[in-house]
């Protein structure tokens, strides 16, 4: 199988080696518009191609898989280009900033018969596989979870590009919400398998100044016999990650390399690989892959990871729409069987 990686970056350059580690793949082009991440680029992939621009790419051929790992403002024409050149693509989250954009993407993918696929990487994490496992068998009936995620700055981008594009509503599309709250809001999907019916929220912005993108968020994901509180700053002071979920016979609780549960063994304390000590997470990009080869195989699943986009990109506007009438608790916008069509409801 024959990638190309486009964006070089932080996340671009850890792909590079995340695809070293699983065989039968080659990254045979790298994409990247700024000419000191092509320097880096041609360095780290001297027998590849390394060039500047997705269309040279695509003219040329000879790639199955576009991984796209630019900033978000690109993900989406970078990943319709290559759907309807006839590549598969991976896509570094959020995929797509709104619903809207979301299922036009799902929807060219589907008419080009081509996988889109996110790059939700914390859904393969060893914390995410001990929730599944405290929810699966462990905790009883899941009544709530608590996802905390705690920055004293947003994560800085390479230099030759623009290190601080996650505070541009431009580039990022939003702040903290779209960024770090992308994987806490499709790790609650996963866990409790359905859509919230309501979503309330409420940001933090730097004093006077409303158009800055936000820097705090708490969303409430509402799934009627339960809850889901999501966390997230990037003025904590610190640097930290909880994660707990709680049902009706016992809890698991995750903060940084520390676990602790009770169930029906009794408690437990475990220690963990903290999240924090490697910003591309390269550990939990093999089965990451791995998923993505299994979908791949199988036409029939490919519709999986799309409801994870659209569902994703669903939460997460709503919860701005919500942040922006003062966190009043809104049903879910959209509306499956009409794309692109919102509806907001108050309830
Ligand atoms: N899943 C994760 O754990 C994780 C971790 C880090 C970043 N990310 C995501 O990866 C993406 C990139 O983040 P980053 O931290 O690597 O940023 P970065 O600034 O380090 O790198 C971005 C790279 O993209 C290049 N670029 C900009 N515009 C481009 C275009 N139109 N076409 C091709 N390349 C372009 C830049 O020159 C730069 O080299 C973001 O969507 C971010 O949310 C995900």
């Amino acid at each position: 199988m024959k990638v190309a990686i486009v964006g070089f970056g932080t996340a671009g350059g850890g792909r590079l080696s995340g695809y070293r580690s699983v065989p039968g793949v080659e990254v045979a082009a790298i994409v990247e518009p700024a000419a000191e991440r092509r320097r880096a680029a041609a360095e780290q992939l001297p027998h590849g191609r390394v060039m500047a621009s997705l269309d040279e790419l695509l003219a040329e051929g000879g790639v199955d898989v576009v991984d796209v790992c630019t900033p978000p403002a690109y993900h989406v024409p970078v990943a319709h280009r290559a759907l309807t050149a006839g590549c598969h693509v991976i896509c570094e989250k959020p995929v797509a900033v709104s619903l809207a954009d979301a299922q036009e993407l799902i929807a060219t993918a589907r008419s080009h018969e081509r996988l889109l696929y996110p790059s939700h990487n914390y859904g393969t994490s060893p914390m995410m596989r001990l929730l599944r496992q405290a929810v699966d068998a462990g905790i009883g009936r899941l009544e709530s979870a608590r996802f905390q995620i705690l920055r004293d700055r947003h994560a800085r981008g390479v230099h030759g590009f623009r290190p601080d594009w996650r505070r541009s509503r431009e580039l990022a599309g939003g702040g903290i919400l779209l960024d770090h709250g992308t994987h806490c809001v499709y790790m609650a999907l996963r866990l409790f398998g359905e859509l919230p019916a309501k979503i309330s929220c409420t940001v933090g912005r730097p004093v006077g100044s409303p158009d800055a993108v936000d820097e705090e968020a708490a969303v409430r994901m509402d799934f009627g016999s339960a809850v889901c509180d999501i966390e997230l700053s990037w003025r904590a002071g610190l640097r930290a990650n909880h994660y707990s979920v709680t049902g009706t016979e016992g809890f698991l609780r995750i903060d940084d390399d520390r676990v602790t549960a009770e169930g029906p063994d009794g408690p437990q304390v475990l220690d963990l690989a903290s999240p924090s000590r490697d910003q591309t997470h390269l550990d939990w990009f093999p089965p990451m892959f791995a998923d993505f080869r299994q979908t791949l195989a199988d036409p029939g699943r490919w519709h999986v990871p799309a409801d994870e986009i659209a569902g994703t990109a669903r939460v997460i506007e709503t919860a701005y729409r919500s942040a922006a009438v003062g966190g009043a608790p809104l049903a879910l916008v959209g509306d499956d069987t009409r794309p692109g069509v919102h509806t907001v409801s108050p309830v």
